[in-house]
């Protein structure tokens, strides 16, 4: 992309995101690649989506599937050659589609050559990237700080070499870069603008707001399990980072930058996003999928008020200050069909759209995820061998002595929240392997493709597939979803979510029945009296807007009401 300033394309696009790995194989070694994605183009181009969000393609050995990178500049080797990537940009670019692609730099690989050179040796010229410190105790063999990994143990490692550790807030093959070096601030700008010039429209920023430690690497405060976050979670010097970033290179382009934001609140979230800040365009938030995280765990019930109360304070909070990045799915997360509407089986495809119309005419970017579009669901996980996820694998070091016993509770409770839920190969078609590969995937097809795919859902006119594509274009230059005000109705109930968005005279009415029965519903007296237009309806037959509805499960309407 040439230098240009901002024109926030990203306020009316809908983005789709690609996590290559899953997506398609195209050489039949059972890992999707680039060329496999080139192969689906016409697949994104025809559901209407902007922009696509690609997870890391970069150069790794893969410990955490590509967010371990040990070549910033050049294309996993499984995923095929730089020349692939850039005959993909170009068939994206043809078909109006532009390019966001992940930005890891909270960490490396510790198969970078930047930390094969910092832990040679404490005068090397690579040391003050990462961030060393002497250990504590007697023979400083135990670690500098009480900090614990995102993924279990501690977030220290030790290194013989120099006798020191290096910090890591991700496993520990992933070393936290120290942003306190102006020359790593430099490198990511370098490598920013390098991919802007091969093209590219943005990128999503991999935990960025972990990327500021405090001084002194402070213990955390006492926690059993996570320790440390108060001390770089929106650290000391973020937003200073940040804005040096936007200024020497995302400024310069007409990009879109989100960035992941776990844990931040809207006050947070409006000093990154806001236009005037020059920092972000829009962040990740995590309340929605955090508000029923525990029914996955203990006893306890999906609730829909708490969803509610997310969306509603997100949209108020955000409303002409900041941007909405808007999601249910993504590569960390279960299946959303799963999250929020438990008990949906019967019931899955009015399910699907049902959730697609209560996120999606939210102000904010929408972002869905492979598979989202079809209505894919959790796979039926059993044995620890069927997950790949280095997380599940690192829980299941940790309850090791008893791994045969514990197996099959630990599996029940971690089959349901596991990021490889989301991982499953994408499901092209009912022949072998989902259309996905020619031969074996290196994580197991969902049983459920031979019911739950691409080309069923393309020949069936009412299948979620063909909603989401009325969806998009619904949305596509709607004013009022882009602009219009938020306005909840009936915020405690506990069934239906209902909500609108005003703009100069027109109304956009959303009314959602999140259980799988019948629900009575009763329209504001000032909404059911004006003359409505049936805009999206996920049972499909023509239905007014009366005072008094019995909604069927899971039944969903968009009105447009003048
Ligand atoms: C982000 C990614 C996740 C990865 C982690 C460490 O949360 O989305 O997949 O494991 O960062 O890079
Ligand atoms: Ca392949």
């Amino acid at each position: 992309m040439s230098e240009q300033k901002k024109t926030r394309w990203y306020k009316d696009a809908f983005v789709y995101q690609i996590y290559p790995r899953s997506f398609s194989d195209s050489n039949g070694d059972g890992i999707g690649d680039i060329p496999g994605i080139i192969s689906k183009l016409d697949h994104l181009k025809d559901l209407g989506v902007d922009a696509v969000w690609l997870s890391p393609c970069y150069k790794s050995p893969n410990d955490d599937n590509g967010y371990d990178i040990s070549d910033y500049r050049d294309i996993m080797d499984e995923f095929g050659t730089l020349d692939d990537w850039k005959n993909m940009i170009k068939g994206m670019h043809d078909r109006g589609i532009k390019l966001i692609m992940d930005l890891v730099v909270n960490h490396t690989s510790d198969e970078h050559q930047w930390f094969k050179e910092s832990r040679q040796s404490k005068d090397n010229p690579y040391r003050d990237y990462y961030i060393w410190r002497k250990g504590k105790g007697k023979n400083g063999k135990k670690p500098p700080n009480n900090w614990t990994s995102r993924f279990g143990g501690s977030a220290w490692e030790y290194d013989a070499t120099t006798e020191e550790w290096y910090l890591h807030l991700f496993t520990k093959k992933q070393p936290d870069l120290n942003w306190d070096n102006l020359k790593v601030r430099q490198e990511v700008i370098d490598i920013c603008n390098y991919w802007f010039n091969l093209g590219v429209d943005g990128f999503r920023c991999d935990v960025i707001t972990y990327i500021s430690k405090a001084a002194g690497l402070p213990d955390g405060k006492f926690n059993l399990v996570v320790r440390g976050d108060e001390h770089f979670t929106h650290g000391p010097n973020i937003h200073e980072y940040l804005k040096q970033v936007n200024r020497e290179s995302w400024s310069k382009y007409d990009t879109m930058i989100v960035g992941e934001a776990a844990g931040v609140t809207i006050d947070q979230a409006l000093l990154y996003t806001a236009e005037d800040r020059e920092e972000m365009d829009c962040a990740f938030q995590f309340e929605h999928y955090e508000s029923n995280f525990w029914m996955h765990i203990l006893p306890k019930k999906f609730d829909l008020r708490r969803i509610q109360k997310v969306f509603s304070r997100w949209q108020f909070g955000l409303m002409q200050k900041g941007w909405n990045a808007l999601y249910l799915e993504n590569h960390d997360q279960p299946r959303s069909l799963n999250s929020y509407t438990p008990g949906f089986e019967g019931h899955r495809e009015e399910a699907a759209k049902m959730l697609a119309i209560a996120i999606f005419m939210q102000q904010g970017t929408p972002f869905m995820y492979q598979g989202e579009e079809i209505g894919m669901t959790n796979y039926p996980f059993r044995s620890y061998d069927e997950c790949k996820d280095v997380v599940v694998q690192n829980i299941r070091k940790m309850l090791n002595p008893l791994d045969k016993i514990f197996e099959k509770t630990a599996m029940k409770l971690l089959s349901r929240v596991s990021r490889d839920n989301a991982r499953t190969p994408m499901q092209w078609n009912a022949s072998e392997n989902a259309g996905f590969s020619s031969s074996e995937p290196w994580i197991k097809v969902n049983p459920n493709f031979t019911e739950i795919n691409v080309e069923k859902d393309k020949e069936n006119p009412s299948s979620i597939l063909n909603f989401y594509k009325k969806l998009i274009a619904f949305r596509k230059g709607n004013e009022t979803i882009i602009k219009g005000s938020f306005k909840e109705n009936d915020p405690g109930n506990k069934e239906i979510l209902c909500y609108e968005r005003w703009y100069h005279g027109e109304r956009l009415f959303v009314v959602c029945n999140f259980k799988n029965t019948e629900v009575n519903f009763r329209a504001p007296l000032d909404a059911a009296y004006l003359s409505c237009e049936l805009a999206l309806h996920n049972y499909g037959y023509d239905r007014p807007l009366l005072q008094s509805l019995v909604l069927r499960p899971y039944e969903a309407m968009v009105y447009v009401l003048k």
